[in-house]
Order: structure tokens, then C-alpha cells, then sequence
């Protein structure tokens, strides 16, 4: 597909068909194109949990989700073959920046402008909705309550150094899947948004 069409195609995807697994192919070349992310220093501190078999995601979900009976949401992103849980690891970047070629040897993170090591993950995970779309499948980034974020590490025995951005699920779109309320909001034009030269309005 060509590059602008998986761009204009992008979207999250919000329910999916329980019956047509990812193809393995595909899930590896998700991971793959992650890992082609830029990463500040090359430092590349992230991680990602892969959850295929239903007691997989089953855990997934009773971690991160209330008690009770499930909502529309919920109901249709649990129906999603595949969840890929991209963890950011700041100690890899403090370790990295503290190498002789940057040299923050006092790891202070108050020298991190933005944590290098969310915003890397982020793009990582980007790449996987890219990759998704490309392969003819609907993924959705979505976020981890951060209550939920110690079940989550000790259901599938996580570190406490690495933190959970959010989570992709992929797969192929389902009939029920509804557009977000959100895009009411509309998408922000250029003139909105740039600022060409000076900072304008
Ligand atoms: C950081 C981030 C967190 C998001 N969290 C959620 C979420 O928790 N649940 C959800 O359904 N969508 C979530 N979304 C998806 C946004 O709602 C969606 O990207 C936005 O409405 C624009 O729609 P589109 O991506 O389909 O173009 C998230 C997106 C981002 C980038």
C-alpha cells in the first residue's frame, strides 16, 4: 500500500473479528517495524508483552479493567486476537546518557526535556498501527489505567522499572465497530496548528 493511503487509512480500530486470528507473519512483522522506531541515543529502552492465547488476554483484560459486567468497549476490544503492551524502560536511557559520548553521568532527569523514554515507545507503537493498516488489519492504541499498572506487572511478571505506555490490539475489524465520540471534535487544520516563521494567534 502506498504511504500517504496507509496514512489516510489509519484509524482506531474498535471491534474486531474473534474468528480470524493475526497471521503469524504479520504479528512478527508488527514487532519488527517497531523496532525500527528512533530512539534518543539509540538507546531503544523499551519492551513489548505479546498476548495471543485467550487466557493471555483474558489476564490481560482482568488486570486492567474494573469488576463487573463489561461495558459496549470493552465487550468489542476483548473480541481483538492479538494485544501488544509496549513497556518504556527510563533506566536504559539514564544508563545510556551516562555512557563517555553523552556523559549525564549524574543520571539527573531533570537534564530530559521530555521523557525520551515515553516518547520512543510512542513511536514504536505508531509504527505497529502503521504496520497494521498496511496488512489490511485495525489495530487501537489505548491506555492503562495507572491503578491498574501493578496488577498488570504482576499478572505477567514485570519489572517495576518498566512502565506500560499503553496497549495496541490488533486484528481484523469487526461489524460493530464504532467511531470514537472524540472525532467530533474534528481534525485540526494546518493554519490551526502551524506557525510559520513566528508564533501567530
Ligand atoms: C495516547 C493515546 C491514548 C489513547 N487512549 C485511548 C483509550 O484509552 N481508549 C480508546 O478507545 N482510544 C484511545 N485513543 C485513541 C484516540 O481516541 C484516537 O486516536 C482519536 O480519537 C483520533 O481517532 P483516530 O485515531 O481513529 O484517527 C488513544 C490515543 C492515544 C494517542
Amino acid at each position: 500500500m502506498e504511504f500517504a493511503e496507509v496514512l489516510r487509512r489509519r484509524r482506531m480500530v474498535r471491534d474486531y473479528d474473534p474468528d480470524r486470528p493475526v497471521p503469524a507473519e504479520v504479528r512478527e512483522r508488527l514487532l519488527a517495524h517497531a523496532l525500527r522506531a528512533p530512539s534518543a541515543g539509540f538507546s531503544q529502552g523499551w519492551a513489548f508483552l505479546v498476548l495471543e492465547t485467550e487466557a493471555e488476554r483474558d489476564a490481560f483484560w482482568t488486570a486492567t479493567t474494573a469488576p463487573g459486567a463489561p461495558d459496549g468497549w470493552l465487550t468489542r476490544m476483548r473480541r481483538a486476537p492479538l494485544l501488544v503492551v509496549p513497556f518504556s524502560h527510563k533506566a536504559a536511557y539514564l544508563d545510556r546518557y551516562a555512557e563517555p559520548d553523552k556523559g549525564w553521568t549524574d543520571r539527573d532527569e531533570s537534564r530530559w526535556p521530555v521523557p525520551y523514554w515515553d516518547v520512543d515507545t510512542g513511536m514504536a507503537s505508531l509504527l505497529m498501527l502503521l504496520t497494521a493498516v498496511d496488512e489490511g488489519l485495525g489495530a487501537c492504541f489505548f491506555g492503562v489505567p495507572p491503578e491498574r499498572v501493578a496488577a498488570l506487572r504482576a499478572e505477567f511478571g514485570v519489572p517495576d522499572e518498566y512502565t506500560p505506555v499503553g496497549c495496541v490490539s490488533v486484528g481484523y475489524p469487526g461489524q460493530g465497530d464504532k467511531r470514537s465520540p472524540s472525532l467530533k471534535r474534528g481534525r485540526r487544520g494546518v493554519d490551526e496548528v502551524v506557525h510559520r516563521g513566528r508564533w501567530a494567534g
